[in-house]
């Protein structure tokens, strides 16, 4: 009996004990080839000789110290690195240790921000059903998945209001186009606002590509450009949360940069260290700093373990590597391969309904009739048992079920590692192939 409170106390996972680039090697001496980097966290994979002595030449050298006596050279280099250029005009990085904690960081730095500018009426918050932002209780607050909100319903603040999703797949209607569709959302967003009173909103949030809630959820052209335009309008901040998509997973550093606009703070975490160490982080803009700066001179928030040096030595190690070798440029090749070889393994299997994604970050949302889309019963846990038959073909995948409403629905989501090669892609398709056909089968 294992003293660990696993994810569920009916079963324990398998136990891993090693693990060298692509692959972790269990207890019972299989080796897995890893399809999706954890959560979309592994983004070198296992093993990477220049992360590991980063880490221990920063235990060597400081391994811990307190950022209201000191700072360290590994969180100065690390802000440092991510924010030379100013990308989009962020100017400044705040480090924390996990995605949570950065959408944490990211609310109550837009609030305070508007105490700043002498706004103090911004309270509210606007983000999307179906979206995940985290597990405190602040980011599930602003989280939309009915599912993981209902148990903590009574503990989460009203602050959060929910507007659609931007998911063409299952919420487009027939009779529209794209523009149409984004039309539609914007103006739906934009009635969230004069329903709250424009001057009480502090900001919108929403991961810019929607992670795991949905599967590799992209945007319809023109979507953000149209949510940015109502914020401006209306003198609200953009937060985006690209914890799970950002950090080069989907083939540029920021997922905004490939929808045309640039949020006023962005939260970043899993791609950041790689899982090397426990990091997350905000990037915030240069307008926002210069209203701390002008106003109270501090952000009132803080955790112990911010800036860690350690954490942020592993995540300087990663990020130069990606620089280094040019991950991005491999993560948009390999990308290409996964959705080409998904679509010739998967793409007229009756029980796919739709394959989608960008860059390494892809889904698979496996239905029980193509034709009318229509899911699984939840109960025949459709997407937990591909993810059992992946693992008997030796392969890892992240499963997720309620994609639809929190309740119905299934997708696969696929996330390798930025090292990936064209015979994993290759293997990764056709061994994901065989667990669809062996899982939707029986
Ligand atoms: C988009 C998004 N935001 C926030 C989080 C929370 O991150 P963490 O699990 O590190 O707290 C996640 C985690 O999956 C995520 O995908």
């Amino acid at each position: 009996m294992s003293r660990l409170l696993h994810r569920t106390l009916h079963a324990d996972p398998p136990l891993a004990v090693g693990g060298s680039g692509m692959w972790i090697r269990t207890a019972d001496g299989r080796d897995i080839l890893d399809g999706c980097g954890g959560a979309a966290v592994a983004c070198l994979g296992q093993g990477n000789a220049a992360v590991r002595a980063a880490i221990t030449a920063q235990l060597d050298a400081v391994a811990y110290v307190h950022t209201g006596l000191f700072t360290n050279a590994a969180a100065e280099e690390l802000a440092e690195l991510v924010l030379q250029d100013e990308p989009g005009g962020l100017s400044h990085a705040f480090f924390v240790s996990s995605g949570s904690e950065a959408m944490e960081a990211a609310i109550k730095l837009a609030r305070q921000y508007f105490l700043e500018v002498g706004q103090p009426r911004r309270t509210r918050f606007i983000a999307r059903r179906m979206s995940y932002h985290g597990n405190t209780l602040g980011a599930l607050a602003a989280g939309g998945n009915p599912m993981r909100r209902a148990p903590y319903a009574p503990l989460l603040s009203d602050a959060f209001s929910h507007v659609s999703p931007a998911f063409a797949y299952r919420h487009k209607r027939d009779d529209e186009d794209e523009a149409q569709y984004v039309t539609r959302l914007a103006t739906e967003l934009e009635a969230e606002f004069q329903r709250l009173g424009p001057e009480n909103v502090a900001a919108f949030c929403a991961e810019t590509v929607v992670g795991a809630t949905t599967g590799c959820v992209t945007a319809p052209e023109g979507y953000f450009r149209a949510v940015r335009d109502v914020c401006d309008r209306h003198g609200a901040l953009l937060v985006l949360d690209e914890v799970m998509c950002g950090m080069g997973r989907t083939g540029t550093m920021h997922a905004w940069e490939q929808e045309g606009v640039v949020p006023d703070i962005q939260a970043v975490a899993k791609g950041l260290g790689g899982g090397y160490q426990p990091i997350g982080g905000i990037l915030i803009g240069r307008k926002v700093i210069e209203a701390l700066r002008a106003g109270s001179g501090g952000f009132m928030h803080g955790h112990t373990y911010q800036a860690h040096p350690v954490a942020c030595a592993a995540a300087v190690a990663v990020q130069k590597v990606i620089r280094h070798n040019n991950l991005l440029e491999n993560v948009r090749d390999m990308g290409a391969r996964l959705a080409s070889a998904l679509t010739e393994r998967l793409g007229n299997h009756r029980h796919v309904g739709d394959i989608r994604g960008r860059g390494l970050f892809w889904a698979v949302e496996i239905v029980r009739n193509r034709g009318d889309k229509a899911a699984f019963e939840p109960v025949l846990a459709m997407s937990q048992r591909v993810k059992e038959a992946a693992f008997r073909h030796g392969l890892a995948i992240y499963p997720m079920g309620g994609t639809i409403d929190g309740e119905h629905g299934d997708h696969i989501l696929l996330a390798p590692p930025y090292i990936t090669t064209a015979t994993d892609i290759d293997a990764i398709a056709s061994r994901l192939g065989d667990a669809v056909d062996e899982a939707t089968a029986a």
